[in-house]
């Protein structure tokens, strides 16, 4: 057993490392658990209704810990955190999903639907906002796909993109979206529409919309809605069902600079989720999409990584038939998202909104891909960050 800081290390078979936790302090809403907040490695802290607490740690994946729960720490705690959304427990209730008050995601099933009890999984959230810059020097993107994506989300000011980032569970759609909204122009009203509110978007002009099951208004209805609230941005937290429509239908009669979170595995995958059931995008609506941000849990160089690992665009129809232009793909060897030389139809279509040429575009992505270089320099926060890209982006 070898001592890796909180970390130790069982060498049994199949065994998982064990995080001991040393300090543990209980607060009044999260009990003994409370000490895993301390720790911003880990992301994901879980309970499966029997046996120990388990953590996903960032640096040694799942681990098993010193710490167990009665079922009076787990009653208590749940009861408090349905009380915390403003809800009530009932029998009719076994699936609950909500925040807890420093943001951070729960989601629980009670039994019987929980056969070994209370299932609790609890999504942590960093207490700072990442910029782009920060996803830049852990090795999500380099600084010219950074620079890309900023002239994307901002349009050069005349057309930004609309864009689905997609991705398996865990992989970091939401983080990068929340980094990247920061290139959203200022001034620009933006609607989010989530079932838990999980996008952190620093802007004054914003309206957070959150789903509500009493009464019922569910993603679709708030998405509908939202066509009636003059946005600049419509941003839906995890596109699922009907609601995707509604999005693809808002890209189609204007509205730019839409973009959601989706589950899929790659690009391909992704067009096949929207345009079946239950989300039943008819597949002439896809033209309206720019962009696919592929993201994935990758092993680079030994280290577990978030990266990018491919922008696609949709490059016309076959027999209806969508094409994927694939314009970065990730390239194995140097662990790294390479220009497929593919020509992009968004650097078209930007260029055209800017009345200039595609080569202007290219010649701003170099000047931007300067300034970001700069900026993963300086390791700026969220507010320095913004002020920076909006100086530097001169609207
Ligand atoms: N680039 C990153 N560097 C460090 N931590 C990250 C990074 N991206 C994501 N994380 C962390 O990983 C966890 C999962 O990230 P996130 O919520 O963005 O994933 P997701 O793909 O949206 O997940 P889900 O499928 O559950 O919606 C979070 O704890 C987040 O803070
Ligand atoms: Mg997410």
């Amino acid at each position: 057993m070898s001592d890796l800081g909180n970390a130790l290390v069982y060498k049994g078979v199949n065994s998982l490392m064990l995080y001991n936790l040393k300090e543990v302090i209980s607060d009044d809403f999260l009990g003994i658990i409370s000490g895993f907040f301390s720790d911003d490695n880990i992301e994901e802290i879980m309970h499966d209704g029997v046996g120990c607490v388990k953590v996903y740690h960032a640096q040694f994946g799942m681990c098993e810990t010193n710490v167990t729960l009665s079922s009076t720490d787990v009653d208590g705690m749940i009861s408090k955190a349905v009380a915390f959304n403003g809800k009530v427990l009932s029998d009719s209730m076994r699936l609950f999903d909500g925040t807890l008050p420093d943001g951070s995601r729960i989601n629980v099933v009670l039994p019987p639907v929980a056969v070994n009890g209370s299932a609790i999984t609890i999504r942590k959230f960093k207490k700072h906002v990442m910029t782009a810059c920060d996803l830049v020097n852990s090795g999500v993107m380099n600084q010219e796909v950074c620079a890309f994506l900023w002239c994307c989300l901002d349009g050069l000011g005349h057309r930004p993109a609309n864009i689905l980032f997609s991705g398996g569970t865990s992989s970091g759609k939401t983080t990068l979206l929340n980094a990247l909204s920061l290139f959203i122009p200022f001034k620009s009203r933006i609607v989010t529409i989530e079932d838990t509110p999980e996008l952190r978007m620093p802007f004054s002009n914003i309206v957070r919309l959150e789903t509500s099951f009493e009464p019922l208004i569910d993603m679709d209805m708030l998405l509908r809605n939202t066509l009636r609230m003059r946005p600049d941005r419509i941003v839906v937290g995890e596109v699922r069902g009907a609601e995707c429509k509604s999005l693809f239908t808002a890209m189609n009669t204007g509205h730019q600079g839409c973009m959601g979170t989706i589950h899929a595995n790659d690009a391909r995958e992704t067009i096949e989720k929207v345009v079946n059931p239950p989300m039943d995008v008819p597949s002439v609506m896809l033209k309206a999409l720019d962009l696919i941000v592929m993201v994935a849990r990758k092993n680079v160089g030994g280290k577990i990584t978030r990266v990018i690992t491919e922008i696609s665009e949709v490059g016309g129809f076959e027999n209806d038939v969508p094409r994927l232009n694939t314009i970065y793909t990730f390239d194995a060897n140097k662990g790294e998202l390479r220009r497929t030389g593919v020509p992009s139809k968004i650097r078209a279509k930007i260029s055209e909104a800017c009345g200039m040429a595609p080569a202007d575009f290219d010649r701003i992505l170099r000047e931007r891909t300067g300034v970001i270089d700069n900026l993963c320099r300086l390791r700026l926060d969220v507010s320095g960050f913004k002020k920076a890209v909006d100086e530097a982006s001169g609207f």
